[in-house]
């Protein structure tokens, strides 16, 4: 372990040496004169005077060192039947004439523009654009409803919204605009104008004098060219689930991102430049703004945007023919998908049909990977499959196995070790520094290594209280978990509401206040409860308001249909049970981690505190009709 260990002390004990270092490999306007600026504890800013371009970063300067011509994003979506390729050239050329184009809408450089795409090459080179001319840009995912967007387009407050008419989920066509047309109706905030990105699949209405077609705009534009900004400047916004309905904001600088995800790619990855990267996520989520955006193209790899799914387009081979067709060197996707093409393709037939001699390592994150499916992978593939740890707030991994600095022994089910730059402590309750194999809260000493959020979109206070109040000097993650004696790091829940369905980050409390809202409701609890497939699923509670007699399962058809409406159908709520009552302590808070337990079917205790014993079997009753383990019977004895 000697070289990550050397690596690691070196990060902590000399944070600006090691980073200022990393730096270099970044091509600066105006290099910084200081790396770190620690006078305003708990906000940090790393490379607080540079100045550089992302965008330029990212695509024109590989162009001027004599990569124009590699392909740099090779759009692959088997749901249209399309493979289109662009170089490193004409992807500046794109992203230079959309720049352009929302240059000519009044774009400026510090301008929100809202981005709610299908994964489509235009909502990679509308990113860019946005770099380009030091526009931030909020890129909102497409399985979110109208009120989630409308949510965001409040907060941002987009000068323009970039959209496109419709997305393809599988077979299913899902038209975009009356989703954007509901959101804008439902926002306070108006943009200017919204460009639409016309699919034949589902032609758009547009509103005359608000919307305009994306062709029409980039074909009247003119190139506009990379603008360069402070590094401390924020590149992008990214709502993430809260611990409250309302999503957090979470902002990127320029600088550190692209000096973080420059040097991951190197040292996390062991990817090198020309190689073939794919991250097969979304761009909606950070994985897909991180990987299969930013970081390989600043690493001037050649990544891939795949418009479809792990199974079902057409088959359970999917992610290997795309391996196979591109050449991909190093695949990073979340264990759901996996398990699904696991679920589909048992002995991992499909993957001998396909020439994977160029793939070297998979990467998972996301959510935990459980040992099973990670050995699965292992063994069908012959390749080492590394499970890292990271969030949306950071950006990029927390912990890990980093190839490039020493590959260490894999432990299936740990998340590795904690990755250059990153203090990861356990803590109690107390805020104390707890040893190997005691299990606490997961902090982070600050400050926090370059790429992670500076702070919440303009919501200082937020970022404090959300973040950074709980443990004075340290970052809370949110997760719990331990380290063992060998300094690997295992991630085993959420300390808050957050749950993981499908590697897609989700608030249950957020779904409570959706069932809550509904008029036969009196009161109600959202658990997360495991799934073979999805991870996690959630599982809503409901005590109907006295009076209310209609059929149940009309209404938990009703508040199924609410979730997927204000939240959209990402969320996954399909299930709901009717009870009498919520089991609750004495003093009125609702026992969510028990019954969790129960439908997981983990042994529980009955809760000293608990009101009324009998409400736990009413649910361990409920959780079995709907086909969890449940249990009406706890493991400990009943006070
Ligand atoms: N636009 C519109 N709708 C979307 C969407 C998008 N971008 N993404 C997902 N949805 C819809 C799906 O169509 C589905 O709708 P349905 O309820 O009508 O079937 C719903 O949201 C839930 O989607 P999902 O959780 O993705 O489930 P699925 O059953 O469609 O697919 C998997 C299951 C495992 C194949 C899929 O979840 C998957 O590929 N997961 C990998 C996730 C991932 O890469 N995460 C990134 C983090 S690293
Ligand atoms: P997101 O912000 O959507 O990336 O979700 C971040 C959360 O997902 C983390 O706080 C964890 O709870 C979970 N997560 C991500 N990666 C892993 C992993 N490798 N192991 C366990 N949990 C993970």
């Amino acid at each position: 372990m000697g070289g990550y260990r050397q690596a690691h002390a070196r990060s902590l004990a000399d944070p600006e040496g090691f980073w200022g270092e990393a730096a270099a490999a970044i091509d600066w306007e105006h290099p910084c004169s200081r790396v770190l600026d620690a006078s305003h504890p708990p906000f940090y800013r790393w490379f607080p005077d540079g100045r550089l371009n992302t965008c330029h970063n990212a695509v024109d300067r590989h162009i001027a060192a004599g990569r124009g011509d590699q392909v740099a994003l090779v759009y692959d979506s088997p749901v249209t039947g399309t493979v289109r390729r662009f170089t490193y050239r004409e992807l500046g050329d794109e992203a230079a004439r959309v720049a352009g184009g929302l240059r000519s809408l009044g774009v400026e450089q510090g301008d929100r523009v809202i981005l709610y795409m299908p994964m489509i090459p235009e909502a990679v080179i509308g990113m860019l654009a946005c770099a380009r001319i030091g526009a931030i840009h909020s890129v909102v995912f497409g399985g979110f409803a109208a009120a989630e967007l409308a949510t965001r387009i409040d907060d941002a407050r987009p000068r323009v919204i970039l959209s496109a008419s419709c997305g393809l989920e599988g077979a299913r066509v899902v038209a975009y605009k009356p989703l954007l047309d509901r959101a804008l109706e439902m926002a306070e905030h108006r943009p200017e104008h919204c460009v639409i990105r016309q699919r034949p699949q589902a032609e758009a209405a547009l509103v005359s004098g608000r919307d305009l077609e994306w062709d029409e705009v980039m074909a009247a534009a003119e190139p506009a060219p990379c603008v360069p900004v402070a590094a401390t400047d924020p590149l992008y916004i990214l709502y993430t689930s809260g611990t409250t309905g309302v999503p957090k904001g979470v902002v990127r600088d320029n600088g550190g991102h692209a000096v973080a995800l420059r040097w991951s790619m190197d040292h996390i990855y062991a990817v090198q430049p020309g190689e073939v990267y794919w991250a097969a996520s979304d761009v909606g989520w950070v994985v897909g703004h991180s990987y299969i955006v930013y970081a390989p193209l600043l690493a001037g790899c050649t990544t891939i945007l795949y418009e479809g799914k792990p199974v079902g387009t057409p088959d359970a081979g999917a992610f290997w023919r795309v391996a196979a067709d591109h050449g991909v060197n190093v695949l990073f996707t979340a264990p759901t998908a996996l398990r699904a093409i696991k679920q589909q393709d048992p002995e991992g037939r499909l993957i001998g049909q396909y020439d994977l001699s160029r793939f070297r390592t998979l990467f998972l994150a996301g959510e935990r990977c459980d040992p099973d499916t990670l050995e699965w992978a292992r063994e069908r593939l012959g390749v080492p499959v590394i499970d890292h740890w990271w969030q949306t707030e950071t950006g990029w991994a927390i912990g890990a196995n980093c190839l490039g600095i020493e590959a260490l022994p894999v432990k299936p089910g740990s998340a590795g070790v904690p990755v250059p730059g990153y203090d990861v402590q356990i803590l109690d309750a107390a805020g104390e520094e707890l040893g190997p194999g005691e299990i606490g809260t997961i902090g982070i000493r600050l400050p926090l290594p370059p790429g992670n959020l500076p702070t919440l979109w303009q919501n200082d206070s937020g970022f404090v209280s959300s973040y950074l109040e709980r443990y004075p000097g340290y970052y809370l993650t949110g997760d719990a978990g331990y380290r063992d004696e060998d300094g690997y790091l295992w991630i085993m829940s959420r300390i808050d509401d957050i749950i993981n369905v499908a590697g897609h980050r989700l608030s249950t409390g957020a779904m409570e206040e959706v069932l809550a809202s509904h008029p036969a409701v009196a009161e109600c609890a959202v658990i997360g409860a495991a799934d073979r497939l999805k991870g996690q699923v959630p599982v809503g509670f409901v005590v109907l308001k006295q009076g209310v007699d209609r059929p149940e399962a009309e209404i938990v058809a009703e508040l199924v249909a609410l979730v997927r409406d204000r939240i959209g159908p990402v969320a996954a709520f399909k299930q709901a049970a009717v009870v009498a009552r919520l089991p609750k302590t004495r003093s009125g808070k609702i026992l969510r981690s028990t019954m969790r337990r129960i439908a997981d079917g983990e042994e529980w205790r009955l809760p000293a505190t608990i009101d009324d014993p009998g409400t736990l079997d009413e649910v361990g009753r409920a959780l079995a009709g709907l086909g969890f383990p449940g249990g009406p019977s706890p493991a400990g004895e009943r006070p």
